[in-house]
């Protein structure tokens, strides 16, 4: 492999500056040319690719967002948008293709790889933790640090007026944030999509009664279709119990923002290094994970089913300590 094209595709995620930095640091120290391709997949399509040094990533590590730039790009989901991309590669010489986020860019990156043999090594980028085969994705723990800091100062307010707050999370599918968060927040419950399925986990708590001896109470929910998200929750507890006073908090885009973890920071760094040696070891479809703080590689069909379990002691755990 002589050079190599990186990209960030899908929703940003904090970390993705230091893996794009690692990716390309660790390119050029074994000898291989690196280019920035921008916007994700568009970039290969609409010909965005820029020649990077190892000064085009000075200074970024500590930045949230991407410099590369984002998109979810509707050409690159038709066969012949993926023949496009793999054009403009061939043009730019580039061999093979890092390609950093979620479930939906590495989807991508499988169909690139399947349809024109390309070496493609993925890393996972994305808060919401829902990749499969790794511990953790990068972001996540930057984005749960946001969510524990919000958190606590809607505690204040809550206590204060004793109140019942729904707070919403993101997540998509998957309840790592809503979780961890309750957990990390001293929450009284999460409400989560892995326990929609023949579990009233809204009912539970009521019938347990919120509040127990407390005065207030915190209730993390992921959002999205499997939950209803948290202005479904309060509209429910409004009708059926009057008496407590309810309020909603949607946290939205500001999870995904801020200067990574040091977490983050050095899963992106290890990571990024790792998807180089990764392409040196003729590896190919798939994604860097972490497991037990050893990095593994996850083939990108396994990475991307959409059932992570939920780690049932951190259920537990929450239920617990919420009495
Ligand atoms: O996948 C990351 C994520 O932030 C999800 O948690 C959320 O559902 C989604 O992206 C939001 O996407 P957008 O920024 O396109 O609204």
């Amino acid at each position: 492999i002589k050079c190599i094209g990186v990209l960030t595709s899908g929703g940003d995620a904090p970390g993705m500056n230091a893996a794009i930095r690692a990716v390309t640091r660790a390119a050029i120290y074994n000898n291989i040319e690196v280019k920035g391709i921008m916007r994700g997949y568009r970039g290969l399509i609409f010909d965005e690719i820029i020649p990077f040094r190892s000064n085009s990533v000075s200074n970024i590590i500590q930045q949230g967002g991407t410099i590369l730039k984002t998109a979810r790009c509707k050409e690159f989901m038709s066969v012949e948008g993926r023949q496009i991309a793999y054009e403009a590669m061939q043009r730019e010489g580039i061999d093979a293709l890092v390609v950093i986020g979620g479930d939906g860019s590495l989807t991508g990156a499988r169909i690139l790889a399947q349809e024109h043999n390309i070496p493609i090594v993925g890393l996972p980028g994305t808060i919401d933790n829902d990749l499969n085969g790794t511990d953790m994705t990068i972001g996540y723990d930057t984005a749960l640090n946001t969510i524990m800091e919000a958190v606590d100062k809607i505690r204040d307010t809550a206590s204060s007026h004793e109140r019942l707050f729904f707070i919403e999370v993101m997540g998509r599918e998957c309840g790592y944030l809503a979780l961890n968060g309750a957990i990390a927040t001293g929450a009284e419950a999460a409400i989560i999509p892995e326990r929609m399925y023949g579990t009233d986990q809204l009912g539970e708590l009521i019938s347990q009664g919120f509040r127990k001896s407390k005065n207030s109470s915190l209730v993390l929910v992921t959002e999205g279709d499997i939950t209803g998200g948290a202005m479904a929750m309060a509209e429910r507890v409004k009708k059926e119990y009057p008496q407590y006073d309810v309020r909603v908090t949607i946290l939205g885009h500001l999870q995904r923002g801020g200067s990574p973890t040091a977490t983050d920071r050095i899963l992106a760094s290890r990571m990024g290094a790792a998807a180089i040696d990764a392409l040196l070891d003729d590896q190919r479809n798939v994604m860097i994970g972490i497991q037990n703080d050893q990095l593994v590689y996850v083939p990108f069909s396994k990475a991307i089913k959409k059932n992570k379990p939920i780690n049932e002691n951190l259920v537990n755990t929450l239920k617990i300590l919420s009495i």
